[in-house]
């Protein structure tokens, strides 16, 4: 077999070449600016943190330093709606697609705090307690799944469902919303589960057979007391001092505020819905070809939201592919775009991937490795190539709908599998090149990501890229 690496000088090095005019250290892109934790001076991403976020500052700094005035803005992994509710502040009309029920609930939750005044919030939820402690009938709302299973100790369990039940019968919707909102905000505390990398981590105490050492997460709230510490926080949060300007607090009002619009799907079937040449912007992060998975760090959150395990399973093969156990939908998508009589689109993307020299090289690579076994899972192969190849569909469907002279921000990480660099910020900005964007910059964070400790052992510390890339439609 031939050493990997007589396949030197790359494909991947060619491209690297080619583009290495573009790629820039931006000093003023912090990591903490760029990921969630810059967030957290505002209240919404207090009571609800998602990390896999991306910061308001990030966004309101490229629409201000790209564009002159206000018009439309699209996140297709819109997640909780960070670019989208940033947009709207600046006075952008934002739409967003987003799969994961999660963020969806995240969004409906802040157009009910719009519209709910703080006051009455209070006396509602005076009243709450009061009922509550006299409900002896309740229904079981929560019904978990094989991965949640044990999730919670057994009083919490029943003070949660009689919670939901007593939501359940609310006729206010933005009450029922905000009720709920502050449960879910505490799933984590209240359970013997830490969200931790790509898997929930298991506290000892829970009656669920547990391998390996066991993890003491420290203190576990009784729900309760998280429920009450969360909803004091959204009141005074809330109050009349901050609530003129709860979600603005450091802007200036824009003259017109549109509704954000969200569509709850996969952006791989809803991009190809929308008109040519209808976005200003697009910000957007997806998820990283890291093996990530939502659907599983998000469990007690689906669970909640009424997720079973069939629909759960639906969900995780739905997302874009970046787990091992993702299935390729390639199939699917061919008869997608023939239902919508657009098969010459799907033959194009198709043949972009195909004809990417640099991409044929990972999989290449990737391919050998796992003859050797060198890669920790044998799924890895599969994972990147069909993350690559949804990719390019939508970089296809974004740039279509980019308006000429628009903007495309994407956030993303290079990844490295078998001590192998895959330049995700090349090879997706050589697939925006062949659908009409013009690179502008590949900024690149001042420091980059490290190994995991095994490849480290391995192959000696590098670094991967992690990026912000910017992409203008001819
Ligand atoms: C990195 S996160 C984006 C976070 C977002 N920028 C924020 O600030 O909240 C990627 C998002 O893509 C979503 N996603 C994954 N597959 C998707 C798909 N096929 N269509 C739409 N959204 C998807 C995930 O649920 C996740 O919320």
């Amino acid at each position: 077999m031939i050493p990997i690496v007589e396949i030197f000088p790359t494909e991947r090095q060619k491209l690297y070449d080619r583009l290495s005019d573009k790629i820039e250290i931006a000093y003023n892109l912090s990591r903490k600016v760029v990921s969630f934790q810059a967030n957290k001076e505002e209240p919404i991403y207090r009571w609800f943190k998602y990390k896999e976020g991306f910061s308001s500052a990030l966004v309101k700094y490229f629409l201000k330093e790209y564009s002159i005035k206000p018009g439309k803005i699209l996140d297709p992994f819109a997640g909780t709606g960070t670019a989208l509710f940033a947009g709207q502040e600046l006075g952008w009309e934002s739409f967003g697609i987003e799969l994961l029920p999660v963020g969806v609930f995240v969004m409906q939750s802040r157009e009910a705090f719009n519209n709910i005044d703080p006051d009455k919030l209070r006396g509602i939820i005076k009243k709450m307690w009061i009922d509550l402690g006299s409900l002896n009938e309740y229904q079981t709302i929560i019904n978990h799944i094989s991965i949640t299973k044990d999730a919670f100790p057994e009083e919490t369990e029943i003070f949660l469902n009689k919670y939901l039940t007593y939501c359940a019968d609310l006729k206010d919707s933005n009450i029922q919303t905000i009720l709920k909102f502050a449960a879910f905000s505490v799933l984590e505390e209240i359970s013997y589960t830490r969200k931790d990398g790509q898997y929930l981590r298991w506290d000892a105490r829970t009656k669920r057979e547990l391998a390996g050492k066991p993890f003491d997460k420290g203190k576990i709230h009784s729900f309760e007391e998280a429920v009450r510490n969360k909803l004091s926080q959204i009141v005074n949060d809330l109050s009349p001092i901050m609530s003129s300007s709860l979600f603005e607090q450091f802007e200036n009002k824009p003259q017109v505020k549109y509704p954000v619009t969200v569509k709850e799907g996969t952006c791989l079937e809803e991009l190809p819905k929308l008109k040519s040449e209808t976005f200003d912007f697009i910000i957007t992060s997806p998820p990283y070809c890291n093996r990530y998975d939502y659907t599983r760090t998000y469990a007690l959150e689906l669970v909640f939201l009424g997720y079973n395990n069939e629909a759960v399973r639906n969900l995780r093969q739905t997302m874009l592919s970046c787990t091992v156990e993702n299935k390729g939908k390639i199939d699917d998508l061919k008869l997608f775009y023939e239902s919508l009589g657009k098969i010459d689109w799907f033959d194009k993307v198709l043949g972009v991937y195909e004809n990417s020299a640099a991409m044929a090289e990972v999989n290449t690579i990737l391919g050998k490795l796992n003859e050797i076994d060198k890669l920790n899972n044998s799924n890895i192969p599969r994972m990147v190539r069909n993350y690559f190849l949804e990719m390019c569909f939508v970089i296809f469907e974004m740039s279509r709908i980019t308006k000429s002279g628009g903007y495309c921000v994407m956030v993303n990480d290079n990844v490295r599998y078998g001590g192998e660099e895959i330049p995700v910020d090349l090879i997706l900005s050589d697939f925006a090149e062949n659908f009409g964007y013009k690179i502008n910059k590949i900024f690149v964070l001042p420091k980059g990501k490290g190994n995991s400790s095994q490849q480290m052992g391995n192959y000696g510390r590098t670094e991967v890229r992690k990026c912000v890339y910017l992409w203008q439609k001819r």
